[in-house]
């Protein structure tokens, strides 16, 4: 596979782009791995019970509010989330793979227009999930999740507006960042993992109200978007020294997402489906 974002440098020479193609590749294939395994435990543990409207099923794992008797709007909200979320996961995938940008442009763009539709109903619906459901544990927690959507909002909006008027450089620069704020729940639960198994769950609450869980409400899409902003710099215009440092960070944070990914899959998801 070639690398998510060589192509944005024109005019480098290959060698130039080496490391930091490199190690945003891994980084890529990293987060595919992790997020294949998000999308099998959404496909494997949501979507029979949400498309056979077995609601009650939902309860046999941990969640804030799941299934509610009597709240049959507040149960299809959740239902339509949980159906999109796999959509929005594998879709954005799919959608970084330079192959299919440059040799299937047709599906890039269907693919593109399911994203934006998924990536609106998930914030929105998200949003009324918890501030009008009232799915919540701490203020702090309901504040973060809130930045995210609101990103996901702006930052699809720039993506989708940069696309129609045929700016490819700047659409790829906002579809990039869309992508991260997109996946932060999918960090979030990574991250919880990668912590636990580095320091045994130090700064945790038992609310969820702990430091780390503060930090992490709003560092879930903060963090992602910094070191993506920080490759954005380097493969543009950084120094060679940058781009190394760059690298670096991609390559370490690919490790940890490894390690998060495989603490969820063990701990979150695989022992529900
Ligand atoms: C855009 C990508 C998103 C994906 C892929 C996603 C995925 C999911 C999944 C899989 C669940 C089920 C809980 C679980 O089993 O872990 C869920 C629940 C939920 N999501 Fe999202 N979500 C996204 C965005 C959002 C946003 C932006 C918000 C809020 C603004 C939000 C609010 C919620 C709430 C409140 C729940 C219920 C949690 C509970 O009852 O424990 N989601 N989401």
């Amino acid at each position: 596979m070639a690398t998510i974002d060589a192509s944005f440098a024109p005019g480098r020479p290959a060698r130039g782009t080496d490391w930091l193609g490199r190690a945003a590749t891994f980084c890529y294939l990293a987060i595919a791995a992790g997020q294949l395994l998000f999308t099998a435990f959404i496909l494997l543990f949501y979507y029979p019970s949400a498309l056979s409207g077995d609601f009650a099923a939902w309860n046999t794992k941990p969640l804030i509010k799941g299934f509610v008797p009597g709240d049959a709007a507040g149960n299809l909200f959740f239902a339509v989330h949980v159906l999109m979320a796999a959509l929005i996961t594998f879709g954005g995938l799919v959608q970084l793979i330079p192959a299919i940008r440059t040799r299937r442009p047709a599906l890039h763009r269907w693919n593109g227009r399911l994203y934006m539709l998924s990536a609106l109903a998930l914030a929105l619906g998200g949003l009324w999930l918890t501030w009008g459901r009232g799915t919540w544990l701490n203020l702090p927690g309901a504040f973060g999740i809130t930045l995210d959507a609101l990103l996901i909002l702006g930052f699809g909006w720039l993506a989708w507006r940069s696309a129609r008027a045929q700016r490819f450089a700047a659409h790829r620069r906002w579809a990039i960042r869309l992508f991260v704020v997109a996946s932060a729940v999918w960090f979030m639960r990574v991250g919880y993992m990668a912590w636990g198994i580095a320091t045994g769950g130090a700064g945790i609450g038992k609310a969820m109200d702990g430091p780390f869980d503060l930090f992490l409400a709003f560092a879930n899409s903060l963090l992602p978007l910094a070191v993506a902003e920080l490759y954005l710099r380097a493969g543009a215009r950084g120094t060679p020294a940058a781009r190394k440092g760059v690298a670096a960070l991609l390559a370490l944070a690919g490790l940890v997402i490894l390690a998060g990914s495989a603490g969820a899959w063990m701990m979150m998801w695989s022992p529900y489906i």
